[in-house]
């Protein structure tokens, strides 16, 4: 237990109070790498105006595109061209492979609007999707028609070339998809990539060519309200509660004056999918804006977000109010009506071959790339939740053999001519019996890192909190299909400030994205109440987000406790 020796530790990391006993449980920059999860929290330059897409080489992409077209079998892996059979029929690792590249784009072309093109990509998805018209079967995902004018050139679609300018190099590298299936699978990327909800998604959607462009009108008109919204997404085949789930999508991006008139984001976090578009809608005052442009609407509070009279609506009307006030409260309901509503929209009338039940759920980003490279498994050595001693004998021993397992000519038969290095989306064990200890071959320098790692006692506690920060994240993700579950961060103590001012006790803060600088509080308390557990879930106290921090407990002697 760890009740017991809470007193006099001594400071071991750096925003630890010397009088505290508790400390960060796992991470250190040293060892973790920023995930996409965080890289996309930390994106706020909101008041920005709408950036120009790089898009000079689009005319070059499309010329690639056009020569791969639709039905063309050049498949293009890496740079690296090679032709397949006309009959090549992609498999689940194949879209995998075009939904990386999206997210790796994503991660790095951040010089756009908030810092992603997640935002436009989500609404270019549902823009493909949006014309659909369940009584005449036109419209819908099935056709991408919005490459060709008239329909790009609609009112609703303006900005939305940024999307499909981003799109380009992944088509060109990926030719065999088609630009209906390449649209929709952005827009499930993109919900995954900024932290939302998985979205299971399905290819079988066919090109089509100008003629089947609908005709303007079938998108909805943002300065008209409830009867309105209701004409367009009824048409579609859409309730009320998945009308309200879907205009939750706005909890991503911004309106560009230069687009649609609008301005602004709807809310602090334009990175990061939450249910932040519903709180503030039932929580803030909204007034209208006096300016020189359609009538919107400006939070209250800090006077930088924006509302536009179609979200007010579904305020306004009784039976939208509802599901509001339910998606507000309760972000794990949204998640998941969210995701069960934006596959349907990517789907409508599409006719697939394949059953619903074969969707793919994509890996994300970040379960692609675990944070950290686990040392134990590097050195063979067992790695447990409560530390253990590694004598410099076990240490030394453990190094040698993984050298000479790991090196080719030494021990030949022992690893297989091209298998790689861990990179597996779960965490590898460090049971020694499992079979992830056979295949992987690791480099002198990636062994002697884990063995310098492993030797120095400060090094390890640092890795090892890092490790297990990992292994929480992993089973976050595992448990609920997305690391930032419903705008649940997941942290370190260290990561916190410390403030040791207090009478009370040491107060742990961080500044969350609306604004309040210390809206994420931890008391001494706090986690003497979770000690046992090793973790605790914090809300801010200024919004709905909420926060998951990990620490640990040190003992009298700055031994580490089980938690
Ligand atoms: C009543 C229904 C809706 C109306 C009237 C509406 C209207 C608008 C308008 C006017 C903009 C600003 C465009 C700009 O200036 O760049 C916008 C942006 C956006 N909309 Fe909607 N929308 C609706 C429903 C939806 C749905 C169903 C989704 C997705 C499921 C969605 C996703 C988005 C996203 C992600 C943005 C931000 C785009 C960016 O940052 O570039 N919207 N919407």
């Amino acid at each position: 237990m760890a009740s017991a020796a809470r007193t006099a530790s001594r400071a071991f990391l750096r925003s630890t109070p010397a009088t505290s006993s508790f400390r960060p449980a796992a991470r250190s920059a040293r060892f973790a790498l920023p995930s996409q999860g965080f890289r996309a929290a930390s994106r706020r330059g909101y008041a920005s105006e709408a950036g120009e897409a790089k898009s000079s080489n689009s005319l070059l992409w499309a010329g690639i595109a056009a020569a791969g077209g639709v039905g063309a079998y050049f498949f293009l892996k890496g740079g690296d061209a090679s032709v397949s059979s006309k009959d090549f029929v992609p498999s689940k690792e194949d879209y995998q492979k075009v939904y990386d590249a999206i997210a790796h784009r994503l991660a790095n072309e951040t010089d756009y609007d908030d810092g992603s093109y997640g935002p436009v990509l989500v609404r270019l998805a549902w823009h493909a999707s949006g014309t659909y018209d369940k009584e005449t079967g036109t419209g819908g995902s099935n056709g991408a028609t919005m490459r060709f004018a008239p329909e790009s050139d609609h009112g609703a679609n303006a900005g939305l070339k940024h999307a499909r300018d981003f799109l380009e190099p992944i088509k060109a590298q990926f030719p065999w998809i088609t630009y209906s299936d390449l649209w929709t699978l952005a827009g499930a990327c993109a919900i995954q990539e900024l932290g939302g909800p998985a979205i299971p998604w399905r290819p079988g959607r066919q090109d089509k060519d100008v003629a089947a462009c609908t005709p303007d009108g079938r998108l909805p008109d943002a300065t008209k309200e409830q009867s309105h919204i209701r004409d367009i997404f009824y048409r579609m085949g859409f309730n009320d509660q998945e009308i309200v789930a879907l205009v939750g999508a706005h909890s991503l991006g911004r309106a560009h004056t230069d687009r649609s008139g609008f301005d602004g984001p709807w809310d602090f976090s334009p990175t990061v999918f939450t249910n932040e578009f519903f709180r503030l809608l039932v929580e803030e005052k909204w007034q209208q804006r006096k300016w020189n442009g359609p009538k919107q609407f400006t939070d209250k509070s800090t006077g930088t977000l924006m509302m536009m009279p179609a979200d007010l609506a579904l305020t306004k009307d009784k039976a939208f109010r509802k599901y509001v006030e339910q998606y507000a409260k309760d972000s794990d309901l949204f998640f998941k009506d969210f995701s069960n509503v934006f596959v349907k929209l990517l789907e409508l009338g599409v006719p697939f071959t394949s059953k619903a039940e074969d969707r793919y759920v994509f890996k994300t980003s970040e379960s692609n790339n675990p944070l950290t490279q686990d040392y134990y498994e590097v050195l063979n050595l067992p790695f447990t939740e409560t530390p253990t001693a590694l004598s410099k004998q076990q240490l030394k021993a453990a190094y040698h053999k993984a050298l000479l397992k790991h090196h080719p000519d030494k021990a030949p038969g022992a690893i297989a001519k091209d298998v790689q290095t861990t990179t597996s989306s779960s965490l590898p064990t460090s049971d020694t019996n499992s079979p992830s200890h056979t295949g992987h071959r690791y480099t002198i320098d990636e062994i002697t890192t884990a063995y310098k790692t492993l030797s120095d006692p400060y090094l390890r506690a640092e890795y090892d909190r890092s490790l297990r920060l990992d292994r929480a994240r992993v089973a976050e993700r595992e448990k609920t299909g997305t690391v930032f579950h419903t705008g649940l961060e997941v942290v370190d103590l260290e990561d916190l400030a410390c403030d040791e001012s207090d009478a009370d006790g040491a107060l742990w803060y961080r500044g969350c994205r609306c604004g309040d600088e210390r809206g994420f509080l931890v008391t001494e308390q706090d986690l003497e109440r979770e000690a046992d557990h090793g973790e605790i879930v914090v809300g801010c106290r200024g919004c709905s987000l909420w926060m998951k921090v990990l620490f640990a407990v040190e003992d009298d002697d700055g031994d580490e406790q089980d938690t």
